[in-house]
């Protein structure tokens, strides 16, 4: 299969904003608090979109979009299904990457780091937020299992509906939360001929190194 045409020559001129360190907070997640904002206020969508790789137990990658929930000092929390893929692969290996990707910004910012799950008590805070039919939606996938046709999923959500039809719709054993820690963190803002600005965090002790990386 050949590339089309213009895909060689596609570029776009840099807005060239910089990146200076001396104004970065020191605590790499308060810079993606600041980002994340921004790609809200630039009204990008799905700006709390964040790109998961995890690795399996013969070290092949996998990659998928996520949504962070919310954001602490101690990473971005998203929620999911305990027996994915991802989970599987987590549970193996906690060491996981986070690209978050806001190319309308000129901005990714990567996370290196552990995945690891939030308490129940914490999941449940955030399932009881959730509207009533995702709640209901959480009960009926077996995510990243085959199944072999839309109607049967569709079939047990209308099933699902009808069990909770009474009360609170109850969180699932096998739906939650998990915390990226990040590790490292990677800031990349894009600037004129190809010279951007990267930047490290390193995690050292209870604080952070900082270093310049060439682009
Ligand atoms: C923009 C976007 C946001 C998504 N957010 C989530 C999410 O927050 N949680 C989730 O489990 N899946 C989410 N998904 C679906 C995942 O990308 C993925 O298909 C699913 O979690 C199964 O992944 P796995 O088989 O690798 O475990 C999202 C997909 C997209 C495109």
């Amino acid at each position: 299969m050949s590339d089309p045409p213009e895909l060689a020559d596609l570029r776009r001129p840099s807005r060239d904003r910089p990146l200076d360190p001396e104004a970065l907070p020191r605590e790499p997640m308060e810079i993606l608090r600041l980002w994340y904002g921004e790609a809200r206020e630039a009204g990008l969508v799905e700006p709390n979109a964040l790109v998961l790789a995890t690795v399996d137990a013969d070290g092949q990658p996998s990659t998928r979009a996520v949504l962070m929930k919310y954001l602490d000092a101690d990473g971005p929390v998203f929620f999911t299904n305990y027996e994915s893929r991802k989970a599987r692969d987590i549970a193996g290996s906690p060491r996981v990457s986070a690209l978050f990707f806001w190319p309308a910004l000129e901005r990714q910012l990567q996370i290196r780091g552990v995945a690891e799950r939030v308490g129940k008590a914490e999941s449940l805070r955030y399932f009881l937020r959730r509207p009533r039919e995702s709640q209901i939606g959480a009960w009926v996938s077996h995510q990243s299992r085959v199944v072999s046709s839309r109607s049967l999923i569709e079939a047990k959500f209308d099933e699902m509906k009808r069990k909770f039809a009474a009360g609170d719709v109850p969180l699932p054993s096998f739906w939650g939360g998990y915390r990226v820690r990040p590790v490292e963190v990677e800031l990349w803002q894009g600037r004129a001929h190809r010279l951007h600005d990267r930047f490290l965090y390193t995690r050292d002790g209870e604080g952070w190194q900082f270093a310049r990386l060439a682009p």
